[in-house]
């Protein structure tokens, strides 16, 4: 489903997934989107009223390029600036409070976030994964950040999480539990639970993958069972996993 804001003569429209996302950033925040690539969010943060000025970045010329043309299409020069910059490098962080960074895969933001003028409690992070979020999760547990929010986000086919954290220096190691499910675990919405019953079966795949091994390790086979059997016992009706209803 695609959204609409009704109160701009010329909205741009987001797609669900990072709708969810521009809702995690603060109102009131300079906000930077890391990995803005056409720049819709950069843009449509100002056009929603929630941020007064935004920095729209990207690693790569092409994406910038795009981003441009989006700013100038909704007349929003004076607002959104466009940075080329590798993660958060080239960006101004000392004024910037609300770092997004959507799209990209877990390993990836926990390596942009290595930067230690992230290191602030009074930054919010808003981070979108589309791959590997247990590593995303467990990367902010170890580098000092507290996991505030999650909010799962059905968007075409998948099922995603939008993160929100913030440093608090206190460095901890998560679980598996923890990395795979995050604060998802135990919410009862729709697509809280769509999202917890793919992982679950994503995991069971894995099992699956390690049972037709030639020499199966018992012991990772076992922890993948545990776990598979912790989320599902988390999920309402949970005893659907395994089926092809769990395997998206
Ligand atoms: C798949 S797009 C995501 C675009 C948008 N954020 C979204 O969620 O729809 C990923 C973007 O991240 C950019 N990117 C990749 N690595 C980056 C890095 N280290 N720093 C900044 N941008 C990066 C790519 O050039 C690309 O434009």
């Amino acid at each position: 489903m695609r959204r609409l804001y009704p109160t701009m003569q010329n909205p741009l429209r987001l797609s669900p997934r990072l709708q969810t996302a521009a809702l995690a950033v603060r109102s009131g925040s300079v906000a930077a989107d890391v990995g803005t690539d056409h720049g819709y969010l950069a843009c449509a943060l100002v056009q929603m009223g929630r941020c007064g000025k935004v920095y729209a970045s990207d690693i790569n010329h092409g994406p910038l390029e795009q981003a441009v043309k989006t700013i100038r299409q909704y007349g929003l020069e004076n607002r959104v600036f466009p940075v080329l910059s590798d993660g958060v490098k080239a960006l101004p962080l000392d004024e910037i409070s609300d770092v997004v960074i959507a799209g990209m895969g877990g390993d990836l933001i926990v390596s942009i976030l290595q930067d230690a003028r992230l290191y602030c409690p009074e930054k919010r992070l808003v981070l979108q994964p589309m791959t590997k979020p247990e590593v995303l999760r467990r990367g902010l547990c170890q580098a000092g950040f507290e996991l505030l929010s999650e909010t799962a986000v059905a968007d075409g086919r998948f099922v995603y999480s939008v993160l929100t954290a913030a440093y608090t220096g206190r460095a901890r190691q998560a679980g598996d539990l923890f990395s795979y499910t995050g604060l998802l675990l135990g919410q009862t919405g729709t697509e809280a639970v769509s999202y917890l019953r793919r992982v679950a079966g994503r995991l069971g795949k894995q099992r699956d993958g390690l049972l037709q091994t030639r020499r199966p390790d018992p012991v990772e086979i076992a922890k993948l069972e545990t776990l598979i059997n912790q989320i599902k016992g988390e999920i309402p009706d949970g005893k659907g996993y395994g089926t092809a209803a769990l395997d998206g």
